[in-house]
């Protein structure tokens, strides 16, 4: 088996699977038209991977009104999924239910192909488990970001949603959100506000983009223009 490269605007490869939600013939197929966050964990029954399903069981409702498919996936087989959603949803506060797939990778067929197998985190048969890795995928199945952590680091539900967010603006108008936004540096009473993007022209900036205000610079080029989102073109 070859690793794949996955590049971002590539179209993500399909697969057929065995889930706690039952078989998929086609991956691409499940998504349909919906965005899609595929995750992977290291293993089934360890202690940051359990935190990490109950804090995405969370965030389900909000994925869900947003048009966000989840997934997730380790080696384990499914079986050992389902015995382990049964502590997560114990050890979770709020009485949570876990109602997106796990997927059960044992030939690691998925995780060749999305590269997210771990050389150095090896299961005590000397294979190699996943990654902590997060593919954000649009609804024409093309990679829009891409994230991954070690097994050490758990990752932040909130950095994710905020990626939707920004990700679903960007595709929506012709916008960039800034570091830390929507805790964005604001040094014009615009905080939230989200940067037209370069390609912009001025007249169409003035034509499409109500309110918007161009932060003054030294240089004096007009780059820095914001919007507030509430402002963008419906
Ligand atoms: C964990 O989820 O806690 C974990 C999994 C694999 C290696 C290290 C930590």
């Amino acid at each position: 088996m070859r690793a794949g490269i996955l590049r971002l605007g590539n179209i993500v490869p399909d697969f057929s699977a065995n889930t706690t939600q039952g078989e998929w013939s086609s991956f691409h197929e499940w998504v349909g038209d919906s965005w899609c966050i595929l995750f992977s964990h290291p293993a089934d029954f360890t202690p940051v991977c359990t935190t990490e399903i109950g804090r995405l069981a969370l965030k389900y409702e909000w994925f869900k009104e947003r048009n966000v498919k989840i997934a997730t996936l380790s080696v384990d087989p499914v079986d050992s999924h389902n015995t382990w959603l049964k502590d997560v949803v114990a050890h979770c506060e709020n009485g949570i239910t876990i109602d997106f797939p796990i997927i059960a990778d044992a030939d690691r067929k998925i995780s060749v192909k999305y590269g997210m197998l771990d050389p150095t985190n090896l299961e005590d048969t000397g294979l190699p488990l996943t990654i902590r890795a997060v593919f954000i995928i649009d609804p024409e199945k093309k990679l829009k970001l891409q994230l991954n952590y070690p097994a050490s680091v758990g990752r932040n539900m909130d950095e994710i949603c905020r990626c939707i967010e920004a990700l679903q603006l960007s595709a929506k108008n012709s916008v960039a959100t800034p570091a830390n936004w929507p805790n964005n540096h604001d040094s014009i009473g615009m905080k939230g506000s989200v940067f037209l993007l370069p390609t912009v022209t001025k007249e169409d900036a003035d034509a499409y983009f109500k309110d918007y205000k161009t932060c003054e610079v030294p240089s004096g080029k007009e780059y820095l223009r914001l919007v507030k989102t509430e402002n963008l073109p419906k």
